[in-house]
C-alpha cells in the first residue's frame, strides 16, 4: 500500500518508518511544503517521498492524518472521499486552545476528525502510544510481550484495514468499538499510552468515565 501523511512530526515519522518496515511506501507532508522534508525522505530511504498534503491525500490508500488538533480546520478535504483516514490526533487545550464540545464530553476528537472529512473513514489509532515507542516496543507475533493497542471507527472495512497494517508493524489490535467509544483511550483516561497486553487493556478502557 501507499500511505499518505499530513503530519510529518514526531509521530508521522515513526508511524512511517514502521510502516516502510512491513513493506508499505509511504508519501510525507507538512505545513511548510515538501523541500523542507528533504532530510527525512533521505533518512526513510527509496520507499519514501515528499509532497504536498494534498498529494499525500490524493496519493495515499489511506492517509494518516497527524497534526496538533488545532490545524484540522484547516486541513484540505480534497481527495480524501471514501479513503480510510487514520487519526493520531490527540487535545491539549494548552496547545490546541479550548474546544467546548470536548471539554463538555459531548463529542471526541476523532468525532470531530470525521466531522471535518465526512466523506472518509476515520479510524482512531496510534494516539495512545508514545511516538518512540512505536519502533521501540513493536515485537513479533505471538512474542508473549507484545502490546495490544486500541483503535475505534464506524466503518467496519476500514478498521480491517487499519488493523492490518498495526499488526504488520510489530503490535496486537483491539478494537474499542465505535468512533465515540474512542473517549475511552484519550488522553487523561486510564487506557491513555498504557503498555499493556489485551486483557489488560479492555480492563483499562472499561474504566474510563465518559
Ligand atoms: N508525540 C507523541 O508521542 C504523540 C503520541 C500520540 C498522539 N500524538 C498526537 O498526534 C498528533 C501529532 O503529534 P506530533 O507529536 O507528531 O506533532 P509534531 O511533532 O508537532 O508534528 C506535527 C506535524 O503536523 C504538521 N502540520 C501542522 N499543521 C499542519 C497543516 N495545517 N497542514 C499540514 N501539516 C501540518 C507539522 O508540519 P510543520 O512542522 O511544517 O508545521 C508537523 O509535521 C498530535 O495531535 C498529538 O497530540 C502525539
Amino acid at each position: 500500500m501507499k500511505i499518505g501523511f499530513i503530519g510529518s512530526g514526531n509521530i508521522g515519522q515513526v508511524v512511517a518508518e514502521g510502516a516502510i518496515r512491513a513493506g508499505h511506501s509511504v508519501v510525507m507532508s507538512n505545513s511548510r511544503g515538501p523541500e523542507t522534508l528533504t532530510e527525512l525522505v533521505q533518512k526513510l530511504g527509496p520507499k519514501a517521498k515528499a509532497g504536498t498534503s494534498e498529494q499525500a491525500a490524493r496519493e495515499g490508500d489511506i492517509v494518516v492524518v497527524t497534526v496538533p488538533l488545532r490545524a484540522l480546520p484547516q486541513l484540505s478535504t480534497d481527495g480524501l472521499a471514501g479513503k480510510t483516514i487514520i487519526d493520531t490526533m490527540n487535545y491539549y487545550p494548552s496547545r490546541d486552545g479550548r474546544i467546548a464540545s470536548l471539554d463538555n464530553g459531548s463529542t471526541t476528537t476523532s468525532e470531530l476528525t470525521a466531522r471535518h472529512f465526512p466523506e472518509a473513514h476515520v479510524v482512531k489509532a496510534f494516539n495512545s502510544i508514545y511516538a518512540p515507542e512505536i519502533k521501540t516496543t513493536a515485537k513479533p507475533k505471538g512474542d508473549p510481550e507484545r502490546r495490544t493497542l486500541p483503535i475505534a471507527g464506524d466503518d467496519p472495512a476500514a478498521k480491517k484495514v487499519v488493523t492490518d497494517l498495526i499488526e504488520a508493524m510489530g503490535f496486537d489490535v483491539y478494537d474499542a468499538g465505535s468512533l465515540h467509544e474512542g473517549f475511552r483511550f484519550q488522553n487523561g483516561t486510564p487506557a491513555y499510552c498504557a503498555h499493556v497486553n489485551r486483557t489488560d487493556l479492555i480492563h483499562l478502557l472499561r474504566q474510563a468515565e465518559e
